[in-house]
């Protein structure tokens, strides 16, 4: 599995605390501080480096053993699911496959989000399918009913079935808690490991989710991931689109617990030279990006937020589990929406395409011999 190897509407809980603090119990740097770092890279035409060189087997992309065992840490580690705007009312679900497993978390009556295993108690079709609102789970095949804590409502013709035990064919639960504004599953393991263990309030209940869409690459999924662990290739690869606006190779780079944040600033950045330190404010200068282990990353842009969940589904096949939301009100204000729609469109657009492309293109290269090996270098310390 991936790892560092180096170093409105909604009833969810929001920020307790500030979001200085929230990043300060990790260890992440203020705005002020990153901002300072980041000028002193423009000065010093520098960008935080790795201590290391790292070499990666190409094994570790091809291979369906290893493929296997990435499955089972994805199956056993609590892992991003959805974030919490997905959820905004009683009766909100969202059904999407996690590590190959269909799951769907709802929140309940009780403004509780759960999650089950996506699949009837009768002879196993999926209960829902995509995202919605419902009153209760009612399965398509025969209409088995389940409420929305999961509990066998109503079986028709009920008389059919003289011997079933109701209490044993309640829909199976999956452990499923709210943190910073994503809701996070996890079949196995306790919450509080993996990526949970250090998890900064991300998004805030003012936010809302206004689009969602499934893509496939034929590319393995870290590939996928990697693609925006670095900002090495900003110039090479986004030379039209996001380098116009950007720096090249210029990243504050941090770890935190297994997960990982960068920074990539805007070019007009510099419009914060002259302002106190204490003064400057990072919205529409950097761009966030927190990688959440294994698969996760929350990308904080100028106009909008988005949450991107890379799900394997095969060695040489991944989706991308795209969400978008408007971003947190500014000095009390709403970001305009057509703003935020652009954004977002120019965002997935222009620069993913290149990103989708260039996994793409390596993964038909691994059919080559031209590589045992996999080189990241010193500036792609995340990756
Ligand atoms: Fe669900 Fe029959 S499979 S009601």
């Amino acid at each position: 599995a991936s790892r560092c190897r180096r170093s409105g509407r909604t009833r969810f809980a929001g920020p307790s605390v500030s979001r200085a603090e929230a990043l300060a119990v990790y260890g992440l740097m203020s705005d002020a501080d990153v901002i300072q770092r980041v000028f002193d890279h423009i000065d010093n035409k520098t960008t935080d480096l790795a201590d290391r060189v790292w070499r990666e087997p190409v094994a570790s992309y091809l291979s369906d053993e290893h493929f296997a065992d990435e499955l089972e840490v994805f199956r056993r580690l609590p892992t991003v699911f959805c974030p919490s705007a997905a959820l905004s009312e009683p009766g909100s679900y969202v059904a999407r496959s996690a590590a190959g497993v269909p799951i769907v978390a709802v929140r309940g009556g009780d403004g509780k989000v759960r999650a089950f295993y996506n699949a009837c108690r009768h002879r196993g079709m999926m209960v829902a399918e995509g995202m919605g609102k419902v009153g209760a789970f009612i399965c398509r095949y025969h209409a088995w009913a389940y409420g929305l804590d999961g509990r066998l409502k109503h079986v028709p013709g009920d008389q059919g079935f003289p011997e079933l035990d109701r209490d044993a064919h309640d829909l199976i639960p999956v452990q499923a808690e709210e943190r910073g504004g994503l809701v996070f599953v996890t079949q196995k393991a306790p919450l509080s490991e993996g990526a949970m263990a250090a998890v900064p309030d991300l998004l805030s209940p003012d936010q809302e989710l206004f689009d969602f869409v499934q893509m496939h690459d034929p590319a393995n999924w870290k590939l996928v991931v990697e693609s925006a662990m670095e900002g090495y290739h900003i110039k090479a690869l986004h030379s039209k689109t996001f380098y116009p606006y950007g720096f090249d190779n210029l990243n504050v780079v941090e770890t935190y617990g297994p997960n990982s944040r960068l920074v990539f600033p805007f070019r007009r950045i510099e419009k914060l030279r002259d302002t106190a330190p204490e003064d400057r404010h990072p919205d529409g200068m950097l761009t966030y990006v927190y990688h959440l282990f294994p698969n996760a990353r929350v990308s904080m842009l100028s106009s909008h937020h988005q949450l991107i969940i890379i799900e394997p589904e095969a060695p040489d096949r991944v989706r991308w589990d795209f969400f978008r939301l408007t971003p947190p009100a500014r000095d009390g204000k709403l970001v305009d929406k057509a703003m935020t729609a652009k954004d977002a469109d120019f965002v997935k657009d222009t620069g993913i395409v290149e990103d989708r492309e260039a996994a793409c293109s390596i993964q038909a290269g691994l059919a080559t011999a031209a590589n045992t090996h996999f080189t990241f270098g010193r500036y792609e310390k995340s990756a």
